[in-house]
């Protein structure tokens, strides 16, 4: 039962995959959920749930971000949780990828996170509580050859996460990162960017290789609805945790990188993508 004392999440990105799913469990769960995205014809389902309130945001426009931070507050007069789940990657070599492809590519999974982080602490600082969940990747704590500019930004965000997390502990405030691994969602299509035309470059033979590596059949993608849980506990479990890996495929990858030498883990990756 969701009341004027239940608590609020805001969202981004919340049209599709991990978004949507943590934004329906939220208000399953009796939360006051701001459900946040760049297109609202994308939410209209989503506004029909009760204590839903579906916002324009799009992390890249710092007076949408401005915007909807100030409505949730408006309508619900304070903010538990902040999800900045927003991103998208961006694939392919790193020379050929183009001066816009690479500010989009931080404008979006990391600045957006600054932004929407900013906006929000002064209400979580006055509330002297709050959580603040940034949605990084495996791809935040091991590289893969040809993710070079997506890895840079989910290091970032694991990087920045961290070490927010001791100077907002003091104010009551914690910082957490997810890191999925796969997860089955609109992420390798849609919001998917190749920083190339062809494969008729001095990285062809790389690239069709990683492709090739990439296509084969994988089964162990998570479902979006299981990492919402991961980020739904990571909000209501009350520790000082900061990373939460989230996907058995994630559990497993990270715990063989932490008992690999760095030659065999280098090794590891370069096998699994096909090199
Ligand atoms: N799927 C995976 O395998 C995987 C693994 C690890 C981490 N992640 C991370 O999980 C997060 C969510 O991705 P997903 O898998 O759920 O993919 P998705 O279904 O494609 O969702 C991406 C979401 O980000 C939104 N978005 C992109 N740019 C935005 C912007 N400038 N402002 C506001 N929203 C923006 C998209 O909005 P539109 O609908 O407007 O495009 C969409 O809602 C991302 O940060 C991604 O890096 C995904």
């Amino acid at each position: 039962m969701t009341d004027h004392t239940s608590p609020v999440v805001l969202i981004t990105g919340a049209s599709s995959g991990i978004g949507r799913a943590t934004t329906e469990l939220f208000a399953a769960q009796g939360w006051r959920v701001a459900a946040t995205m760049r297109n609202l014809s994308q939410g209209a389902d989503l506004a029909g749930l009760p204590n839903v309130e579906v916002l324009p945001l799009d992390v890249t426009d710092a007076s949408s971000v401005r915007a909807a931070v100030a409505e949730t507050l408006d309508q619900f007069g304070r903010i538990d949780a902040l999800v900045n789940n927003a991103g998208y990657g961006l694939f392919g070599p790193f020379e050929t990828a183009s001066d816009e492809q690479i500010s989009r590519q931080f404008a979006t999974n990391v600045d957006g996170i600054f932004a929407v982080t900013r906006a929000v602490l002064p209400a979580m600082r006055s509330q002297g509580s709050g959580t603040i969940i940034n949605v990084a990747s495996l791809g935040g704590l091991i590289a893969l050859p040809l993710f070079s500019l997506y890895n840079a930004t989910k290091f970032a965000v694991v990087g920045f996460t961290e070490a927010l997390s001791y100077e907002l502990a003091p104010l009551g405030i914690k910082a957490k990162y997810i890191a999925p691994g796969g997860v089955a969602t609109d992420f390798a299509g849609r919001s998917m960017v190749q920083t190339f035309d062809g494969v008729e470059n001095a990285y062809g033979d790389t690239l069709s290789k990683v492709v090739s590596a990439m296509t084969g059949v994988r089964t162990d993608y998570s479902s979006p609805e299981s990492i919402a849980e991961v980020i739904f506990s990571s909000a209501t479990d009350g520790t000082g945790q900061v990373m939460y890996l989230a996907g058995q495929d994630a559990d497993q990858a990270y715990a063989l990188q932490r008992s690999l030498s760095e030659a065999e883990k280098l090794e590891m990756v370069r096998q699994r993508s096909g090199l």
